[in-house]
């Protein structure tokens, strides 16, 4: 696994980042359980609560595209500074990775911080919860 690789698939995707209204461009890139990878970009919309973040669009990708599992996923924002998923995007994450899933966030200083989804999202509310 090239975390190079996924950082310029991640940076393809910010590229098309629809943000008229933040202008904060987002873009994740995920590697599945195949070894593919699936990209996304936040899509802004008028009625802001309708908004798709980049992990959410990349996870509908891997999806379309056949992949299950996330391994890896690295997001990177407009900022400057690391762009840490937000609560929604931890949940989601959660649903499609698995106990090995890293998180990549790019530092400020071009390097990258890896976590899992459980620093990110401990105690989180799961399908086990749910008698299914
Ligand atoms: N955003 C993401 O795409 N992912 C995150 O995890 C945090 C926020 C987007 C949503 C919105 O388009 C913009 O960043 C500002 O919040």
């Amino acid at each position: 696994m090239s975390l190079k690789k996924l950082h310029q698939a991640a940076k393809k995707a910010q590229d098309k980042s629809y943000a008229p209204y933040s202008q904060f461009h987002v873009g994740a890139a995920i590697i599945d359980e195949q070894g593919i990878i699936h990209i996304g970009c936040n899509i802004e919309n008028a009625a802001y609560p309708i908004g798709c973040c980049a992990e959410q669009s990349a996870v509908s990708q891997m999806i379309v595209n056949g992949g299950q599992t996330i391994k890896h996923i690295l997001i990177i924002g407009s900022s400057g500074e690391a762009c840490p998923p937000c609560g929604a995007c931890r949940q989601i994450i959660l649903e499609h990775g698995d106990k090995e899933t890293q998180i990549h966030l790019e530092t400020s200083a071009g390097q990258f911080n890896t976590q899992s989804i459980d620093d990110l999202l401990p105690n989180a509310f799961d399908g086990s919860k749910l008698d299914k």
